[in-house]
């Protein structure tokens, strides 16, 4: 791709970019969060058209109007916000519009599809049936069988933008490890990520992004955090962890007995303090979003018994949870945290839309200072409050869904994933914004596949399995090793269990 330029209404998002990959080369592709990756990305997937600039395949200059010509040409994309069919099974999504038909009436193929289907989850270590609906499966499940897909198109150029970012470290390994298997097998692939650290083990160069344009690159000798940090953000970040403090006020919010729909035989008790974030890990399939769900309401067929301050506190829908203070922030925000056709400002300020209004009036210009003021906080990349989410960059969709919980002063703040695509940079502010809550008397219970995160942000940590608290770990005891042993269900030595059947 050379001298690439894109512009949306108000926006430059691409002027005169440059990227290139050879064959079987991985191109790591990097940035803050709206710097244009996803753009330079549906450009070459034939999604977007570039207002000037060439693409060459093989040296051949080539047009790519459409998702077709990109697949005729070998470029197969893995999309930031997934792309999948949720009503039909993995089979079908996987071979979408290629269904193999029977003679003489041209149905579906039943038996050859899931046939076909099998080898390329097996090579992707997938143990779930080729029949499941797209709808019962998690993000991260959703999304291998998106990479599945790719393999089968056997694409030339594979393009994935955030492909782990809801991925667990089991399934983040697993991809890595196919990555390098593909590109030993002459694919190209080019690779997004705010997981820094991945980017170290696969690349053999970065190409750095920064307000739309080529920043510089790095080759894999020299590509470092720091240095990719430094390209990215034009500084270095000095303080990336806000040092956890300490808790006040024990027991402030207790948890007994939540039982989710998902692992009805189990149930789940906590306590967590004020001033505390109390993380939650574990694999995917734990039953960690389960488990909040039921928490606030989410889940009918659950229950919980939930004490704040000393009182109980009966929690039957999620706007009983409301009421009482206690937030949500979910892990599927595009279907379940944000509206996606409305504006920043009134996604900010739809869940406290009473405050807003005098005499049922909305009150235009006070949602505007709220969402200004969120905007601000959480620098969300856009011109201004009135943009549609569904025209922000995947990093400042999210810190929209997060900024709506923020500006409502919860009790009890409930993240799942909260730092899920964002870049660095405003992954840090994020943390000083949980701390600061935390300390003006918030009880954080932060839901995170990030062990990094998991690590440095979190007062203790619960780590479930199967549907069970493993084990609840203390500062001196919080190590990978021993999330990652309680996390498969093995007992460690110093972890106090949890009161849990
Ligand atoms: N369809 C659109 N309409 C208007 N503006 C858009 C559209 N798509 C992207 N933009 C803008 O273009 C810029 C680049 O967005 P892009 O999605 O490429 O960022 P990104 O680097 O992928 O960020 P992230 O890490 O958050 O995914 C942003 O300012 C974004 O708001
Ligand atoms: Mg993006």
């Amino acid at each position: 791709m050379k001298g690439i330029s894109k512009g949306f209404p108000g926006v430059v998002a691409l002027n005169d970019v440059d990227l290139s990959a050879d064959v079987g080369e991985v191109v790591a592709l990097v940035g803050e969060n709206g710097a244009g990756k996803s753009t330079l990305m549906k450009i070459l997937g034939g999604v977007h058209q570039p207002d000037g600039g060439e693409i060459r395949v093989d040296g051949v200059a080539r047009r790519i109007q459409n998702v077709e010509d990109a697949m005729q040409l070998g470029i197969a994309f893995i999309h930031q916000e997934l792309n999948v069919v949720d009503n039909l099974d993995v089979a079908g999504n996987i071979f979408l519009g290629r269904e193999p038909r029977t003679k003489p009436f041209q149905l579906i193929d039943r038996k050859k599809i899931h046939a076909d289907a099998e080898p390329y989850l097996q090579r992707l270590g997938l143990d779930i049936p080729s029949d499941t609906k797209l709808e019962d499966l998690s993000v991260a499940y959703q999304q291998m069988v998106e990479i599945a897909k790719a393999l089968s198109l056997n694409a030339r150029l594979i393009i994935m933008d955030e492909p782990t970012s809801s991925l667990t470290i089991a399934e983040t390994n697993r991809l890595l490890a196919l990555i390098q298997e593909l590109s030993g097998q002459g694919v190209s692939i080019i690779y997004i990520s705010h997981r820094l650290g991945e980017i170290d083990e696969i690349a053999s160069r970065a190409v750095v992004l920064r307000d739309g344009e080529n920043a510089g690159e790095l080759l894999k000798e020299d590509i470092s955090h720091d240095r990719l940090v430094n390209m990215m953000v034009g500084r270095s970040i000095s303080q990336f962890y806000v040092e956890p403090k300490g808790s006040s006020k024990a027991g402030y919010f207790q948890a007994r007995d939540v039982r989710s729909s998902r692992y009805p035989h189990c149930s789940v008790s906590f306590d967590a303090s004020q001033g505390e974030i109390l993380g939650f890990a574990g694999l995917v399939g734990a039953g960690r979003s389960e488990m909040i769900k039921a928490l606030v309401g989410l889940d009918k067929t659950a229950g919980a018994k939930i004490q704040m301050n000393e009182e109980q506190v009966e929690i039957r829908t999620p706007r009983d949870a409301i009421s009482h203070g206690i937030y949500l922030v979910p892990e599927d925000r595009r279907s379940e945290g944000l509206v996606t056709e409305m504006s920043i400002r009134e996604n900010i300020t739809l869940p406290d839309m009473r405050s807003y209004a005098k005499a049922g009036i909305v009150q235009t210009t006070l949602e505007k200072t709220k969402a200004d003021e969120q905007v601000q906080a959480l620098k969300v990349k856009t011109p201004h409050s009135e943009t549609l989410v569904r025209n922000l960059s995947g990093g400042n969709q999210q810190k929209v869904a997060l900024g709506k919980w923020l500006a409502m002063q919860p009790k009890v703040l409930i993240l799942d994933e909260p730092t899920r695509g964002i870049d660095v940079g405003s992954k840090s502010e994020i943390y000083q914004i949980m701390r600061d809550l935390a300390e003006r008397g918030g009880v954080i219970l932060m839901i995170s596949s990030d062990m990094e995160e998991v690590l440095h942000v979190c007062d203790r940590v619960a780590v479930m399995h199967e549907g069970r608290i493993t084990g609840v770990l203390d500062q001196a005891n919080c190590t990978e090793t021993n999330i990652m042993q309680l996390a498969v269900g093995q007992s460690v030595e110093e972890a106090k269990p949890a009161s849990s059947e």
